[in-house]
């Protein structure tokens, strides 16, 4: 590992800052992660590829454990989910939230225990929730009226279910409009303000196959202030001495989502656990006590401070291409891998590895290779002014939601998932080829 050079000391900048702890700087502008080369990576799995550091999961899984040492922690798989993972959050004793058939199937038949998973889902489907009863699913999270008269009577009169209302408690967060659920006029959760919450929770308390054990809420994504959270949990346990009010039970269980934000670039703000974990704690008491509740168990549902940091996307580039002002960077992969720039407007900060560079920085635009204007991973960002075709680039805090929301998008193929841990490389996820494409293809 080379040291930092003279100049990233003196600004006090550290661009590795948002990469994986274990990230090393090799010799010749290489960039290893896990104790692996990248550029080796991309040689031995090809690109594009993601990354995933083993090591960096475990760590985030523990910090949680640690700042949250009387609360459930669930790793929410839609950020992302694979066998490997789902062995990697039940040995560090998280839960898992889900959302579909699928993710808890994938989950369970990795050997995930079923009853430390949660089912969301704003539309259930039938098959969805003969899944989660079929497999013995710990709670289900009501989203919406109809669904508890169609929970209840897929339980039947004899079965059993612990099941969580979804309250919509009125307070605006998130990094995009896209992603933020805390208030009305979104389609997650029953609104608190209309009432609709409070009837919902009268409607679940005569029907007897559900136990009502809490209350979830889940205000956006991406958030990286603790105040939002210090407030919709102050109106969630209003509820909660509302319900023991009207109904005269306490409810054991109070699930505050996730959402919780992390730096995507150096210098960005992540949202701070311990003070998130110190403040909820210190608001749960004295909401608690003042409205003479018992303290209910607190839960988290994280995502993206999971696994996002966790990650590296590899491209190799194919053309440059300088027009008027602009350059542009094209490279293996885009919008079909990471469809986030497109969507959120997300910023990244990636690098070229695998040969150091003495050129002058140059701003240069980093777009994919699929048939859209729009495909741009990364506008604006600072590369070597002789960043050329063959060249290697990559992308820190890529574990979250891009391998998950990767699309068929022109038959390019999914990337593979590749693990890092302690020095050695081994594929998670293969690569999608042209041959799953035609398996799926059955017309004539
Ligand atoms: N719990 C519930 C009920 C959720 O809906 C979500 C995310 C989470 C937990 C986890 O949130 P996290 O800690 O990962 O922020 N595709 C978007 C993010 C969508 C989040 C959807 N729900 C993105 O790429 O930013």
């Amino acid at each position: 590992m080379t040291t930092a050079t003279l100049s990233e000391i003196a600004s006090g900048a550290d661009e590795l800052s948002v990469w994986p702890a274990s990230t090393t700087r090799l010799p010749h502008g290489g960039i290893a992660v896990g104790g692996v080369s990248l550029a080796e990576i991309a040689d031995r799995f090809d690109t594009p590829a993601y990354v995933l550091d083993e090591g960096e999961v475990r760590a985030r899984c523990r910090t949680y454990r640690d700042a949250f040492p009387d609360a459930e922690v669930l790793y929410a798989a839609k950020a992302f989910l694979s066998r490997a993972m789902a062995h990697r959050i039940a040995e560090e004793g998280l839960g898992l939230d889900v959302c579909s058939a699928g993710e808890l199937e994938l989950a369970v038949t990795a050997g995930f225990p079923p009853e430390r998973i949660l089912l969301h889902g704003n539309a259930k489907s039938p098959h969805d929730i003969d899944t989660a009863l079929r497999l013995g699913v710990g709670r289900i999270v009501i989203d919406s009226p109809s669904e508890i008269a169609r929970l209840a009577a897929a339980i039947g009169p004899t079965g059993h279910q612990k099941v969580l209302v979804r309250v919509v408690p009125g307070i605006s967060a998130g990094g995009h409009e896209k992603i933020r659920t805390g208030t009305d006029g979104q389609k997650f959760g029953l609104s608190l303000t209309d009432g609709s919450a409070q009837h919902a929770i009268t409607r679940i308390l005569g029907r007897p196959p559900l136990e009502l054990v809490g209350l979830h809420c889940h205000i956006g994504s991406q958030i990286t202030d603790v105040k939002p959270y210090v407030c919709a949990l102050r109106r969630m346990v209003g509820l909660m001495a509302r319900v023991r009010d009207t109904h005269g039970i306490t409810l054991p269980e109070l699930d505050m989502g996730g959402g919780h934000g992390i730096a995507y670039r150096p210098g960005e703000p992540a949202l701070d656990l311990t003070t998130l974990a110190r403040r909820l704690r210190a608001e749960l008491a004295a909401s608690c006590a003042a409205a003479g509740l018992a303290v209910p168990r607190l839960a988290v549902e994280p995502g993206r401070a999971i696994v996002g940091p966790a990650g590296v996307a590899l491209y190799r580039i194919l053309a440059v291409k300088r027009t008027g002002e602009q350059t542009f960077v094209a490279v293996d992969g885009g919008m079909s891998d990471n469809p986030r720039p497109a969507l959120y407007g997300a910023r990244y900060a990636p690098r070229l590895i695998g040969r150091h560079s003495t050129a002058e920085p140059r701003t240069a635009t980093v777009v994919g290779r699929h048939c859209e204007a729009g495909d741009i991973l990364a506008a604006d960002v600072e590369l070597p002014g002789d960043i050329h075709p063959g060249d290697l680039l990559a992308v820190p805090a890529a574990g979250a939601y891009q391998q998950s929301m990767a699309s068929g998008y022109n038959m390019v193929g999914r990337p593979p998932v590749v693990a890092v841990d302690d020095g050695a490389a081994r594929l998670l996820v293969r690569r999608e080829t042209l041959d799953d494409f035609r398996r799926r293809d059955i017309g004539d």
